[in-house]
């Protein structure tokens, strides 16, 4: 061990949404049971936290729940916040990039690069849009798709046939928000020259960095391989921290050079409350003795292993990550977990389920854990793991011995007497296991070191079936009591080597055995209790998950999976609509378009959808039903009922949530993206064509 303290960082989660099992099993169950072990054997650790609050999604979701972006990064930071407490997440610290700290922080970090010339600024042709004034981020552009021709493919990625795009590859770009068309405008960034520090990047992490997991390195190695390119750090954004340059207003830092830099602020933030416990947090930065270990999920490997590390050279005065344990992803009943669609168990909805029970999610997920590829987490997965092993052999095992000592020894510690082989075999079976967790956790390998700690559980359940000291006990109280005294001894030993993963079931099982603190180097040893001790009162460990506690899991997620269909079908109407009105208004395209005036004479929601509003129109002819897309812009549709409108007459009929639409109503896009009927100024014959 050639260092002194270890610094340990856990990706800072978006503040736009709860947090589900996918971030928990990626990232901060495994560092947590890092920072854990490390702490139990006595080392040095600071575990940093925190919410990651600029960027695009931020804004996005303001926009989509129609509030500001501060109050959506203050509501997920305070909920995510408690969530991580809640699961036992250890941090020493868990702050947000919006903090003054690390305003202050990013902002003085890019200027020093800034005035030692560590960037090039570079001028590029950029999408705006002319009315609002804005330059348009890739999430935010959409249009018609160059490889499938879907429409509303984002300049990101179609999500239709899956292409990777950029937006100057759709055809007809718009803005999401408001659908307007877009143009080109010159605009200039600060860029960090990846390329210049391609040789010293290979060195480091190829040649020096051979230990790194095979995923990691594997991807770096491909970056490296592609040839690195310089990456622009400021972006065209009213939200973030303000480029701090002269002429640069109405630029931020991009949101991947701020949230880094957070791990640095939110220790500063902690060092300087509390310098006492926690010391300069140049120390935990810069000195050489320090070893900084990245926790993340894989999208966020090259952040972490290029871009950070490049950061931190070209500043000059920092110590670079020893270590980036990266995961793969976790699916969730064989799909790709997503907040937009609401695939997730959401971390505080399963507690609201599942009270008390964060031991035993905690202990599915690394069981599971996504260490070398992507895994899946199932409900009946989750049953078994917690029916068939905790309760059955770690539970188990624990509730019996305490149960025989209460019954025979009077809830004390018996005296052990001389030991069989058999005896001595199950203890050096105990002993062995230290070595081999050592060496799992220290790689980072948690999921076997938790299969490990669970086989220590299962040589204690092994022991007392076949010493069977209830049968005993009726012949030879001495032999019992040495099989009970190994058994605590078990027992003691499973609460230190559970607390890393099981910390909730470690303190409950520490009071059953009114155990006093506890350290990892008393791993293996069998006085852990002495004779004579007095034991606290026996309680389950764990309890059994009954069949009607998945089943209403199952129905809560094929609920949602109907939900998304729904959507899905909705989604493809919207998208035809915008697209439909901006092809290109041609004299051609528009003599095609048969457009006519129509009185509403009934407007009501569509059930079960937010967005659409099903409309009976009067159209000089039988009458004709529409849907329309416009639900959020009119909470009160019955305003519409009697009003003139104009309509697409000639539209193919579509079908949408068991009703079919016969054409399609004109709206109007407002600056906010409200959308509004477009109507006539005098009273028209229903019917009359619009030319
Ligand atoms: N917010 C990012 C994500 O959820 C992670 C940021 S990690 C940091 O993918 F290093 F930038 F903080
Ligand atoms: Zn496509």
């Amino acid at each position: 061990m050639s260092y002194k303290r270890t610094l340990i960082t856990s990706a800072l989660p978006y503040a736009n949404g709860p947090v589900h099992i996918g971030h928990l099993a990626g990232v901060y169950v495994p560092a947590d049971i890092y920072a854990r072990y490390l702490r139990l054997r006595g080392q040095e650790v600071l575990f940093v936290g925190g919410s990651d609050e600029h960027g695009v999604p931020v804004t996005i979701r303001a926009r989509k729940e129609g509030i500001t972006v501060q109050e959506v990064v203050d509501r997920y930071h305070t909920l995510i916040r408690d969530s991580f407490k809640e699961f036992g997440i250890s941090f020493d610290v868990y702050s947000r990039t919006t903090s003054p700290t690390h305003h202050k922080f990013a902002s003085d970090f890019f200027r020093r690069l800034y005035d030692t010339g560590k960037f090039i600024e570079q001028t590029t042709e950029q999408f705006y849009d002319p009315e609002t004034g804005e330059f348009l981020t890739d999430r935010n552009i959409r249009g018609e798709c160059p490889r499938c021709h879907s429409l509303g493919a984002y300049g990101d990625q179609c999500e239709k046939c899956g292409s990777a795009l950029s937006p100057d590859e759709l055809i007809n770009p718009y803005n999401a928000i408001n659908g307007n068309p877009l143009q080109k405008k010159a605009t200039s960034h600060w860029y960090l020259p990846l390329d210049q520090y391609q040789s010293w990047l290979e060195e480091w992490i190829l040649k020096d960095h051979t230990e790194w997991r095979s995923n990691v390195y594997g991807q770096c190695k491909s970056w490296l391989d592609g040839g690195l390119k310089p990456r622009a750090v400021t972006r065209d954004l009213d939200w973030g921290i303000p480029v701090p340059v002269e002429g640069a207003e109405g630029k931020v830092l991009y949101v991947w050079f701020d949230a880094p830099i957070g791990y640095i602020s939110n220790t500063k933030e902690l060092c300087d409350a509390h310098p006492d416990k926690y010391g300069q947090w140049e120390t935990w930065w810069k000195d050489q003795d320090t070893r900084l270990i990245h926790f993340i999920g894989k999208d966020n490997i090259v952040f972490h292993c290029i871009v950070f590390p490049t950061m931190l050279k070209a500043e000059g005065s920092y110590i670079l990550p020893d270590n980036v344990p990266a995961n793969e992803f976790l699916n969730l009943e064989g799909d790709k977990i997503s907040t937009s669609r609401n695939w997730a168990v959401w971390l505080h909805e399963y507690l609201q389920d599942f009270p008390g029970k964060q031991d035993v999610l905690r202990y599915v997920l690394t069981a599971n854990a996504p260490e070398t590829k992507d895994n899946d987490f199932t409900w009946a997965d989750f049953q078994a793991r917690n029916n068939n092993e905790l309760v059955a052999i770690y539970g188990n095992f624990v509730n019996r011995a305490l149960v025989l000592t209460a019954k025979y020894f009077a809830n004390h510690v018996p005296a052990r007497g001389t030991l069989t082989d058999y005896d001595r075999e199950t203890i050096g079976d105990i002993q062995a296991v230290r070595t081999r967790i050592e060496s799992l956790l220290d790689t980072f390998h948690f999921r076997e070191a938790q299969k490990e700690a669970m086989n220590m559980a299962r040589v204690g359940n092994k022991y007392l079936a076949d010493t069977e000291p209830w049968k005993t006990a009726k012949t030879d109280m001495e032999r019992t009591g040495t099989v009970l005294n190994i058994a605590l001894q078990i027992a003691a030993n499973l609460r230190i080597v559970f607390e890393p993963f099981l910390p909730f079931s470690s303190s409950k099982l520490g009071e059953m055995l009114q155990a006093g603190p506890t350290e990892w180097n008393q791993l293996g040893s069998m006085d852990l209790l002495p004779e004579g001790h007095a034991l606290g009162q026996v309680s389950l460990l764990f309890e059994k998950i009954e069949d009607s506690a998945i089943e209403e899991q199952k129905a809560r997620l094929e609920h949602i999976k109907a939900e998304n269909e729904a959507k899905a079908k909705e989604e493809e109407l919207l998208n035809w609509q915008p697209a439909a009105v901006k092809a290109d208004t041609t004299i051609d395209v528009f003599d095609k378009v048969d457009i006519r005036v129509g009185t509403v004479l009934d407007c009501q929601p569509v059930k079960k959808s937010d967005r659409l509003l099903c409309f009976r129109i009067d159209d000089g002819k039988d009458g004709r039903t529409i849907l329309s897309g416009i639900a959020q812009s009119y909470p009160d549709p019955s305003v519409l009922i009697g009003k003139q409108v104009l309509f697409i007459a000639n539209f193919p009929p579509r079908k949408m949530m068991g009703i079919e639409s016969q054409g399609m109503i004109l709206s109007a896009v407002n600056a906010d993206g409200r959308l509004t009927v477009t109507t006539v100024t005098a009273p028209v014959k229903n019917g009359a064509q619009v030319g």
